[in-house]
């Protein structure tokens, strides 16, 4: 059984980790070393299938790190940025397999998510690649959803206009986002239980309430409880923003797709009060005009995960939601019609769980993949 060094399993991406590797009986194919950036020598995790006996190492100690033949961690960009370098220049050797973006579009890793490019992994593992990194959430999620039109380059160009949720920016993310619905109810409460006060009373508390800076906004930076926000992640200062740049740059990767073989993908990424299933919608040119309920079948036999959803108004309600996707590694997608644009557009929705295939189960299926 490999050594396997595991940094950030605390976190919140980490410890769905945690749960889906107790649940695949994943501590049974390796030996876990469990880390701590911040509480070396403290117990380690009490997990089904865990030698308690054992204490975590500290995950800023090179020379501990390097004895290991693999490292997966959850930890985020800082630390990666922080100790990889370090790692390497030690003359380590091992596979880095990180859930965090700092080293995603380095030539020297591959994006992994296996039902999509299990060819490019492979081929990586056989060639000495040794970075091994998740792709960001909405990415994956998407191409689990339109695997079937993506992977077989049937797609000339797309757009994606997301609605994500809050657990993409983290868990002090989705308390601020709960509080905020909090503190609206709160102020309407009384107003709420009388069923003739006048609703144009309570909007107006509520919107006062949500200019006036009375609501927490120290993480998102604005108030998202009963609004959202047009923008995710840095402004790269030509109209995009970082989450929309990943769509297209991330996508490509994955497929394999270079120089003028690149497909268009231009995304609009915002933040909605949804706790942690991002969702999108997409307008899709298809490289050629495909009868309806081909491309239907394409799309729900890609993969194990994928679940069509028939295009109908009680179908979407109940199954194509945040709601449905939740705590579940189903991808769901539907809405799927074609658009008065002409035969080769269609439209497209699709919903995942943001920290298990949008963030933990690549990861962990790349190094159960890599421990064979
Ligand atoms: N950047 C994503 C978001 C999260 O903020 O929703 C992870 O890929």
């Amino acid at each position: 059984r490999p050594s396997v060094g595991l940094i950030g399993w605390r976190g919140m991406v980490g410890s769905v980790l945690m749960q889906r590797m107790v649940e695949e009986k994943d501590f049974a194919k390796i030996n876990p070393v469990f880390f701590s950036t911040s509480n070396a020598g403290g117990p380690v995790p009490e997990l089904p299938g865990i030698d308690t006996s054992e204490t975590l190492q500290d995950a800023h100690d090179i020379e501990m790190l390097a004895k290991l033949p693999i490292i997966l961690t959850t930890q985020g960009g800082d630390y990666t940025n922080e100790v990889y370098p370090k790692l390497r220049a030690a003359g380590w050797k091992g596979l880095w397999i990180d859930a965090a973006s700092a080293l995603r579009m380095d030539d020297e890793s591959i994006i992994v998510l296996d039902p999509v490019n299990r060819d490019q992994i492979e081929a990586g593992l056989k060639n000495g690649i040794n970075q091994f990194v998740g792709g960001n959430c909405t990415v994956s999620l998407m191409l689990l959803g339109l695997g079937g039109l993506m992977r077989n380059g049937l797609v000339e160009w797309g757009t994606a206009m997301t609605y994500q949720a809050a657990s993409g920016g983290g868990a002090r993310h989705m308390r601020e986002l709960l509080k905020g619905f909090g503190t609206l109810h709160d102020i309407v409460a009384e107003d709420l239980q009388n069923p003739s006060s006048a609703i144009l009373d309570i909007d107006e508390k509520v919107i006062t309430a949500q200019r006036d800076g009375s609501m927490d906004t120290s993480q998102f930076g604005a108030p998202l409880a009963g609004s959202l926000i047009p923008w995710i992640d840095s402004d790269l200062g030509n109209g995009m923003s970082r989450e929309d740049w990943k769509g297209m740059a991330e996508s490509n990767k994955i497929l394999g797709r270079t120089g003028d073989d690149v497909m268009p993908l231009e995304s609009v990424t915002v933040r909605i009060g949804a706790l942690r299933s991002h969702s999108q919608a997409l307008t899709l040119r298809l490289t050629k005009d495909i009868p309806l309920d081909e491309i239907e079948e394409l799309l729900a036999n890609d993969n194990d995960w994928v679940k069509f959803v028939p295009n109908t108004k009680e179908a979407s309600m109940q199954q194509l939601t945040p709601v449905a996707a939740t705590g579940t590694m189903d991808i769901p997608v539907g809405r799927v019609r074609k658009l008065a644009m002409g035969p080769e557009y269609i439209s497209a929705f699709t919903v995942g769980d943001q920290l298990l295939w949008g963030a933990a189960e690549p990861v962990r299926r790349m190094l159960m993949i890599a421990t064979g």
